[in-house]
């Protein structure tokens, strides 16, 4: 067949086995390999039967996405299917696994399908900005329905065994061995003379014409609201619908066009890159250098916002927590902070009483220290105040057993300096986490300087034990994400000075993409919290840099910290999420303009994206050229995970060499022509120019 694809023989059932590890991506030699043994399979007259299965971990997890945008090596995996579904003998597909994309198109190409009772399919194309192109549009809805297709298309999302069997996805789950039930299940079909049996044919999973119709309307009208600003979606409906009213050929054709289509827009580069960065990030030199250390109890310092998300963090990943606070009144908000998430899941019926009270067996809250004798690792989130993380790691110095991880939270703070109170600052890490911790996925994992790679690795172990995304981050003032964000923030903040409004600047972020914009993001994060770093760092700022804070200051001068207060850049009414633009705050940026001496100006949608964006990859690259990120692709992960940057965007950097690179060197020369200090370009970025590279580049670099 082919190095990745294997036919065996078991009396009259022919196995054949992808083998292409780690997920036996459909590749051009699997994709020929299958189709040999098809032809191999239809001419010896001694086979009844044939079985795809695969290897290893899983059946194939869809198409190999590191071939698109390269020329196409024949067959295409949708001819693979329909040659498959061609074969003479009945062909049975034996799930386990993932059977996503290509994977679960090639079962349905198949006659019959069996699964393991964890096995799990779906149709994840929307997420790396394509749609199904191998006849997955054609012939789920044959047996699934069309709402249901959709449903899985439009989502990307995983459906279990049980539900794909009940939704007529597959035909039977396996009982024990899946080869074995396979193989039982091959010869029950041949001894009924049950011959091939062509999905592309069948059509119970369909309605009448006009039910058929209305659920094609029914996702068009849904996919503004569940697929916001993807072009991918739209297109499944379309060949979904024109494949009601065509041949299989003719219907394939087109399918395969809207794939082409896909494939071409920036979205589609900017998903499947958020895809590989987000697997890249784990990749550091101290993992490769060193194991993790043990890792099953955990301290937590701090029962406040973020320690006790980090807390439920921990207990979801199945370890063990004590958690210590300063005092009885403080551990027992702390205890109800970790409880109230839990309480939550029950009432939602995410979770049963049994298991909320099998998880809290795990917890351990407590007001002494002592209590952390056998943590393998602490992680202090209290005050972000220097003297007292100093005072607290001091004592985890005494109390810590030997080879304990001593991690800080602190969003800011120098990690060097709060080691220093300890004996042992190769222990010491920094574990960034972003609020709410329990869900945001995005953990940066500071590296200070004494730290051991165990230690750093150590770190990397816990975010995969909690399903985080790390990434890591060298010593500075902000880290990676924080920094950047300084950055960007103090340009929005220099346009609604100029003249642009807040409000138009919030739409104009959302028109990008982003959730919401920086304001609202403000309101709903407090704007304290600026203003207290702000006046922290009141005494050391420049006085020659122009200062970012004047109108901020006065809305929480007035007591205004957002959505906690009621107001802030918006108003918001009792139990109201969303807010309507402040009148109150629109008068004080008139009096700050005045106050400045400032002549406001037009700022359009596009002038308001290009500063954003300038700031953002300027900073970025300044970040690269320090080496605080190890590579371009970080940072995307740092603000894909972080801080919402829309993910079909690909993340700043990819944006930037999207965009062009010289573009934003450009847009940072005319900026830098009003304010010299705050635009002055990267040197990276002038030296990328100068000799044609790009961030991809860079990252195919720190890869190899
Ligand atoms: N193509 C190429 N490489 C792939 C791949 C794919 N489809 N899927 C996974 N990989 C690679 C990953 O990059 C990773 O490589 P690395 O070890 O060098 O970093 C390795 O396989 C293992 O992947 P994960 O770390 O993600 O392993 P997990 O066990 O955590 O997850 C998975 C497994 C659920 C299969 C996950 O990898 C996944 O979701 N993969 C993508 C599935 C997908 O999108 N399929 C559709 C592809 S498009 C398609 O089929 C088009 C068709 O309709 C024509
Ligand atoms: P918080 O004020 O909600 O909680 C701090 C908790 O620490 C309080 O419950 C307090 O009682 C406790 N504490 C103070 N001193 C203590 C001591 N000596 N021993 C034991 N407990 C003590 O603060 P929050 O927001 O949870 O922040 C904690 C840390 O996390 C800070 O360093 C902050 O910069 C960082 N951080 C905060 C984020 C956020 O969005 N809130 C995001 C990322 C990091």
């Amino acid at each position: 067949m082919s190095d990745q694809v294997t036919l065996t023989r078991d009396g009259e059932i022919a196995v054949v086995t992808v083998e292409n590890p780690p997920v036996n991506a459909l590749g051009a030699a699997v994709r020929q390999g299958l189709y040999k043994a098809m032809e191999e399979i239809d001419a010896d007259d001694a086979i009844k039967a044939a079985i795809i299965i695969g290897s290893g971990r899983t059946f194939p997890a869809g198409a190999d996405i590191r071939e698109f945008g390269q020329p196409p090596q024949p067959p295409g995996l949708s001819e693979v299917c329909t040659r498959i579904e061609d074969a003479t003998k009945p062909v049975v597909a034996a799930i386990h696994g993932t059977a996503l994309g290509g994977g679960l198109e090639i079962s349905l190409g198949c006659h019959y399908r069996i699964a393991d009772p964890k096995g799990r399919v779906g149709l994840p194309e929307v997420l790396i900005g394509v749609l199904p192109g191998a006849g997955g549009t054609i012939r789920l809805p044959r047996v699934a329905g069309i709402a249901a297709a959709l449903d899985i298309m439009i989502s990307g999302r995983q459906v279990g065994a049980k539900e794909a069997l009940s939704l007529g996805i597959l035909d039977r789950l396996a009982d024990g061995d899946l080869l074995d039930s396979a193989k039982s299940y091959a010869r029950e079909l041949v001894a009924e003379g049950a011959g091939p049996r062509k999905t592309s044919e069948r059509s119970e999973g369909l309605g009448t014409d006009a039910e058929n119709a209305a659920a094609l309307e029914a996702a068009r009208n849904g996919i503004v609201k569940k697929a916001k600003g993807l072009y991918a979606p739209a297109r499944m409906v379309d060949s979904m619908e024109y494949s009601l009213t065509h041949s299989l050929q003719d219907a394939s054709n087109y399918e395969r066009d809207c794939f082409m289509e896909c494939l071409k827009t920036p979205q589609q580069k900017g998903l499947v890159h958020a895809f590989f960065a987000e697997r890249a990030s784990a990749k550091v030199p101290e993992n490769g250098r060193a194991d993790p250390r043990p890792l099953s109890k955990i301290g937590v310092i701090g029962g406040g916002t973020m320690g006790a998300g980090i807390t439920v963090a921990a207990l979801n990943a199945g370890l063990e927590v004590t958690m210590v606070e300063r005092d009885k009144g403080s551990i027992d908000r702390g205890r109800n902070n970790v409880e109230k998430v839990y309480a939550r899941d029950v009432e939602k019926g995410r979770k049963t009483e049994e298991q909320k009270a099998a998880i809290m067996a795990r917890y351990t809250p407590s007001t002494s220290y002592d209590d952390l004798g056998d943590a393998d690792l602490i992680i202090e989130a209290v005050f972000e105040n220097m003297d007292v993380k100093k005072e607290v790691f001091a004592i985890l110095d005494k109390v810590a057993k030997p080879g304990a991880v001593l991690a800080s939270n602190t969003s800011y703070l120098n990690i060097d300096e709060i080691a220093s109170a300890t004996s042992r600052p190769e222990d010491v890490i920094g574990l960034h986490f972003f609020s709410p911790a329990n869900i945001m996925r995005l953990l940066e994992i500071v590296i200070p300087s004494n730290a051991t790679d165990d230690a750093i690795a150590t770190g990397f172990d816990l975010a995969k034990k909690m399903k985080k995304v790390p990434v890591r981050a060298g010593l500075c003032d902000g880290f990676i994400g924080n920094r950047i964000l300084g950055k960007y923030a103090t340009a929005a903040a220099y346009m609604v000075e100029d003249g642009a409004s807040p409000y138009a600047v919030d739409e104009a972020l959302v028109n990008f993409g982003y959730p919401m914009g920086i304001h609202a993001m403000g309101d709903l994060a407090g704007l304290d919290i600026g203003w207290s770093n702000r006046k922290n760092k009141a005494a050391t700022r420049s006085n020659d840099a122009r200062y970012n804070g004047t109108i901020a200051d006065r809305l929480c001068e007035n007591g205004w910290f957002g959505q906690k207060t009621g107001k802030g850049w918006y108003v918001y009414k009792e139990g109201d999420r969303r807010g309507t633009p402040n009148p109150d705050a629109e008068k004080i940026i008139d009096e700050a303009r005045r106050d400045l001496g400032i002549a406001p100006r037009e700022f359009t949608e596009d002038e308001i994206i290009r500063r954003y964006l300038a700031a953002m990859i300027n900073e970025g690259a300044k970040v690269l050229e320090e080496g605080i990120a190890l590579k371009p692709s970080d940072i995307d992960v740092t603000f894909l995970f972080g801080y919402g940057f829309p993910r079909y965007r690909g993340g700043p950097m990819k944006y930037a060499d999207m965009y062009g690179l010289e573009n934003v060197l450009n847009d940072l020369r005319e900026f830098e022509k009003e304010d010299p200090k705050f635009w002055k370009p990267a040197q990276l970025i002038i030296d990328m120019v100068e000799k044609g590279e790009s961030f991809d580049d860079l990252n195919k670099r720190a890869a190899s």
